[in-house]
């Protein structure tokens, strides 16, 4: 059984060294992208104060397609460019949104979420296979620390699966 538990007194890079080697620790020896971004939302949920939804969006056929997550039902599809998630796959570029009420064309999935942290997933070859979206009921909840972070965790699962990528 997963027994991990990461201090929350911890300093926020601290935090996330402990968290990116739990995340590590979690995935080893799996490929499979269901199971490790299923798992990795769970870990994320439950570590991360402050928090009410944390997971994923695949691309598939040109379209951002909800994945595992922890929190309230959401949006299924989300379009290239839409959003703070469609943004960030398009840009390749991590999102962090203090007030998601001032990001034009957010996408309230949840309506008690008041800022967001959303990190694209680049494989090595270059092609985008999803994003990795994080939300908070606190405005401005998430740093430049939360965003290196949830970096290195993000690149934690893409390492996990295979070189010519995953099977949806
Ligand atoms: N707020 C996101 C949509 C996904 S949900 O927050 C889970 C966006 O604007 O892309």
């Amino acid at each position: 059984m997963f027994q991990g538990t990461v201090s929350t007194a911890l300093p926020r890079r601290e935090f996330y060294h402990e968290l990116t080697e739990q995340a590590r620790g979690l995935l080893a020896g799996e490929t499979n992208l269901v199971a490790n971004s299923a798992n990795l939302s769970a870990l994320l949920f439950n570590a991360m104060p402050d928090v009410n939804w944390a997971g994923f969006y695949f691309l598939v056929e040109g379209e951002l397609v909800v994945g595992p997550f922890q929190g309230k039902p959401a949006c299924v599809r989300i379009a290239m460019g839409r959003g703070v998630c469609g943004t960030a796959a398009q840009t390749r570029e991590t999102q962090l949104v203090p007030d998601v009420h001032a990001f034009a064309g957010h996408i309230a999935c949840d309506s008690a979420s008041r800022s967001e942290l959303v990190v694209p997933l680049v494989m090595p070859d270059g092609a985008v296979l999803g994003v990795l979206d994080i939300d908070s009921p606190l405005p401005a909840r998430f740093t430049e620390e939360d965003r290196d972070g949830i970096e290195a965790i993000a690149a934690v699962l893409v390492a996990t699966l295979a070189p010519a990528g995953a099977v949806l």
